[in-house]
């Protein structure tokens, strides 16, 4: 009998037994010699909880809200490209599981659905989109309107990927996206240049997006972005206090803090750690969220500590599609509910604004004890 799938290790680890290599490796790398892909994982553990205890934690719930929407738990799915390779119906089955779940659902401008495919088939479900500024401008407007029609209710701008990380592994594979899939938000409307139709399947994506991204991209493009569109703009990306108010400035939304999952540049910090700088510098004045590493109810339990309003997740779900399709994904979302709802009962927190800056300490405080 197969061994059931209880956590999001056993998903990532049946994942990897089911995905081809390729496949694997594209999902899973991070860039050059992935020390900020192991660094990650390995912060979570720096940091300790401290529980408070005898508190009356009958009542619990894990609701909270984001840009005024109220989801069932501060964890929201973050853009992941490509996710067909995982499941016949990719994003749509991770909308739909997220639509049931309750949360945000952030949809990749790379995606192997299209924008109104995946509104189709989550009608109810609370989308963000996700864009990049491609050479050409207009693309990255009508993908914002396109957005905006298909009722996506925020914009999420990548600033960390002028241009496409170096991950060697997918090198060594030779990724290429497989030719039965496309990218579909560049090749449904019929008034794309001629370098997007080359956005078929069985070439090299590396090239594709290098020949696309704009690594002019400044924060003049975000002004433009803000002009373009009435929707509340993320700022996805960001790893500095400096960054972090310069995007306040700039008139953002919320600022997410993310290193794209250790695929651009290696050796900037774990997320976990940069974490607290920008909610200091932001001190309030707009959301934070944060992704990168996070694989367990205790993980999103410290990042709320450290002032994180919200928990973004891209591999897990990837794991979860690819094992159970919808409901892998689903069950993800289920299980991080489930342990986050456990680590709060424990620690003395009935709702999410009950975790506190004082309930997390980084492990050297004890040892200088
Ligand atoms: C396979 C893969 C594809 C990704 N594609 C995108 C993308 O298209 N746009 C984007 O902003 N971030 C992208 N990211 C980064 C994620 O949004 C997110 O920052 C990261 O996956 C979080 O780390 P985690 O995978 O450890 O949860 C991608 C990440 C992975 C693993």
């Amino acid at each position: 009998m197969a061994r059931p799938l209880v956590c999001v290790s056993d998903y990532a680890e049946e994942a990897r037994r089911l995905l081809p290599l390729s496949v694997l490796t594209y999902y899973q790398s991070g860039a050059l010699d992935e020390v900020t892909l192991k660094e990650n994982k390995e912060a979570m553990n720096r940091w300790y909880i401290r529980p408070r205890l005898l508190r009356d934690l009958s009542q619990r719930s894990t609701s909270t809200t984001i840009l005024g929407h109220t989801v069932s738990a501060p964890i929201g799915v973050a853009p992941t490209a490509m996710q067909r390779m995982a499941s016949t119906d990719g994003e749509c089955a991770n909308a739909r599981a997220t639509e049931r779940f309750g949360t945000v659902f952030t949809m990749s401008s790379l995606s192997t659905s299209s924008i109104e495919e995946v509104a189709q088939h989550a009608p109810s479900s609370l989308r963000f989109f996700q864009v990049r500024i491609y050479k050409d401008r207009e693309v990255t407007a009508k993908q914002v309107r396109r957005a905006e029609a298909a009722g996506f209710s925020a914009v999420v701008l990548t600033v960390d990927a002028p241009i496409a990380g170096i991950r060697r592994e997918n090198k060594r594979t030779k990724f290429t996206l497989p030719s039965h899939l496309k990218t579909a938000n560049f090749v449904t409307n019929n008034d794309m240049s001629s370098r997007m139709n080359t956005s078929a399947g069985g070439f090299d994506v590396y090239e594709y997006m290098n020949s696309l991204f704009d690594p002019t991209i400044n924060w003049g493009d975000v002004a433009w972005l803000k002009r373009l569109t009435k929707l509340p703009i993320v700022l996805k990306g960001i790893l500095t206090a400096e960054d972090a108010l310069l995007g306040l400035e700039a008139g953002a939304a919320a600022i997410w803090v993310s290193n794209h999952g250790a695929r651009q540049v290696d050796g900037v910090p774990p997320t976990i750690e940069a974490l607290p700088e920008i909610v200091k510098a932001v001190d309030g004045r707009c959301e934070v969220y944060v992704d990168g590493g996070f694989s367990s109810g205790t993980h999103i339990f410290k990042a709320l500590a450290l002032g994180a309003q919200m928990v973004f997740l891209g591999r897990p779900l990837l794991w979860g599609l690819t094992c159970e399709g919808e409901e892998g994904a689903y069950n993800i979302l289920n299980i991080l509910q489930q342990e986050l709802d456990s680590t709060m009962a424990l620690s003395g927190c009935a709702t999410v604004k009950d975790i506190t800056r004082d309930m997390v300490l980084r492990k050297e405080y004890y040892s200088r004890l």
